[in-house]
């Protein structure tokens, strides 16, 4: 293979100068490889910046152009270069034969070193990279075997260090979080759950017109039975939440409860059990109709004013209209929380539509869920904690409850999941519009960035603040991801972030469901070992 160029010079830590070889050609964004011509050691850098060589002498040719036309006629484009800036990502050391380990560089590669477009061999750390076990797209990269061929996976146990998915709307982030959730039902049964709340309903059904129509998990679920629910308050027969289940922590937030409410709650709560908000109900319209004082003193807890519970009575009454609630104490045992978290505790993949119903509503349907998934993983011992799966929520516009704004209001469940969540298996993944928006406590707490297209300066300064990984020259590339193009910060073990072309829904399911028949078909001669291959 020729050398497309050579290190001019070199200046830590972020800039190798390159200057193309004639007839060959540097994109930005390339991913190239420097052999040291002293040392032999291989680098590879990305390409990021580039300007145009010899600027003093153009610039007094260009000044007397203008006097003597005839000047430039004697100018030969080769005469002149272009310069390519790329940051060095790691060095390729080699650890035994025929394998080498991506290392930090801690040196600069010699002048003249030549510059190469890499083979997909320099990319095999990649692959032999452990426990990325969630593919999700290809290394968008020319390697001298074309573009396309070396798949990226996401570290399914590093899911619950949570993952965010920024871009603005239409560059792909539903199809890439749709990927994701393809690849968890198709890893080992039960490794893996989801708990999708879908504000726009486009998870199950899709989205989108005919010609650009991306499709939802409803067009895999034969091949996973009983691994795809979905949910819609609005239909008739959906299980909801039972107002038996509701403790005073699962409504303080979304009842936006006063300290005093609150103890009151509390008190109710202890006082009666489970039926304390219908109790607490009934004594209001006791004490109403009670006209004697000593009467009415007598029916208040003590402790509780009447302008509390008459207040708390009024919210208690405007939480039972919702839909997403049993309006009646004969509420099943069995409803949406037991269900919702029997299937998760299974590996299934729960999408809970919240498109059609109220903010209250939602927020109320989305709380209650996270929080009971939270309470029960916090009461399982180690060695049942580790039999579960790892479960990932996510939150479709999730600047709604994590933004800084939100925050203000109060830490909520989904705050805390990114907090403690890694002590319980469950990860949170945020979509998030604006990432200059999400609370930066939260996203120093996010390991796994999937950039797609951002718009604003702003956003993408957000998005290299929070990172692990340094997204500082990438920048310029952030601007123009086309859709599913996407730049993937990920935890320590990868060296550096990738370039990645996301898989399309629609075709990566039809490869998912062809392989899958085709298994189901060998299963027959060789079921003992199926496991093993891949
Ligand atoms: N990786 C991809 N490759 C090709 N087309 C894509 C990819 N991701 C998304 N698209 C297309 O772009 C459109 C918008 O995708 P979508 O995931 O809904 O964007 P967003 O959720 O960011 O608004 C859809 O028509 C989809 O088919
Ligand atoms: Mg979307």
């Amino acid at each position: 293979m020729d050398p497309i160029g050579r290190v001019a010079q070199a200046e830590y830590p972020d800039s190798v100068y390159i200057v193309r070889t004639p007839g060959s050609e540097v994109l930005l964004g390339d991913l190239l490889k420097v052999r040291d011509r002293v040392s032999g050691l291989e680098y590879l850098v990305r390409v990021y910046n580039a300007h145009h060589g010899l600027t003093s002498i153009s610039e007094r040719l260009a000044a007397q152009a203008s006097r003597l036309p005839e000047l430039l006629k004697a100018l030969k484009p080769e005469d002149f270069y272009d310069v390519y800036v790329a940051s060095p990502l790691c060095t390729l050391v080699p650890e035994g034969p025929g394998r080498r380990r991506a290392a930090a560089v801690k040196s600069l590669p010699t002048q003249f070193s030549e510059v190469y477009l890499p083979d997909p061999e320099d990319f095999r750390f990649l692959a032999e990279l452990e426990g990325f076990d969630l593919p999700i797209g290809t290394l968008r990269a020319r390697t001298t075997g074309g573009e396309g061929s070396l798949p990226v996976s996401l570290k399914g146990l590093y899911l619950p260090r949570h993952v965010e998915v920024a871009a603005i709307t239409g560059r792909g982030k539903t199809n890439a979080v749709l990927v994701v959730l393809l690849s968890m039902l198709r890893a080992e049964i039960g490794r893996y759950s989801a708990l999708v709340f879908d504000a726009h309903d486009e998870y199950y059904w899709g989205s989108g017109a005919y010609g650009k129509r991306l499709q939802g998990l409803r067009s895999v679920e034969l091949a996973f039975p009983r691994k795809v629910h979905y949910y819609d308050f609005l239909k008739p027969g959906t299980a909801k939440v039972s107002p038996l289940k509701l403790a005073p922590e699962d409504v303080e937030n979304i009842l936006e409860l006063s300290i005093v409410q609150y103890e009151a709650c509390y008190a109710f709560s202890h006082f009666y059990g489970d039926r304390w908000i219908f109790e607490v109900i009934d004594l209001a319209d006791r004490w109403r109709r009670a006209e004697d004082p000593k009467e009415r003193g007598r029916i208040l807890l003590p402790g509780v004013q009447s302008s509390t519970l008459m207040a708390l009575t009024r919210k208690l009454r405007f939480l039972l209209r919702s839909r997403v609630l049993y309006e009646s104490p004969r509420a099943p045992e069995r409803d949406l929380i037991s269900e919702v978290l029997e299937r998760l505790d299974e590996g299934s993949v729960v999408i809970v539509n919240t498109k059609n119903i109220s903010d209250f509503e939602e927020a109320m349907v989305m709380n209650v869920l996270a929080r009971n998934l939270l309470r029960e993983r916090s009461r399982l011992s180690s060695d049942d904690l580790r039999r579960r799966p790892i479960t990932l929520i996510v939150l479709e516009e999730a600047l709604s409850v994590l933004s800084q704004e939100a925050l203000k209001r109060g830490v909520n469940i989904f705050a805390r999941i990114v907090r403690e969540g890694r002590k319980f298996n469950i990860g949170l993944l945020s979509v998030v519009q604006r990432p200059r928006r999400l609370d930066p406590d939260v996203a120093s707490q996010i390991n796994t960035y999937i950039v797609l297209g951002t718009a604003q300066k702003s956003d993408r300064a957000a998005l290299t603040e929070g990172a692990q990984q340094d997204l500082d020259v990438l920048i310029n590339e952030m601007k123009r991801l086309d859709v599913g193009e996407a730049l993937i910060a990920f935890p320590a073990e990868v060296p550096f972030p990738l370039p990645v072309k996301i898989y399309h829904f629609n075709e990566y399911a039809e490869r998912a469901l062809t392989e899958q028949k085709s298994s189901i078909m060998n299963l027959g001669e060789r079921e003992p070992k199926l496991r093993d291959e891949k």
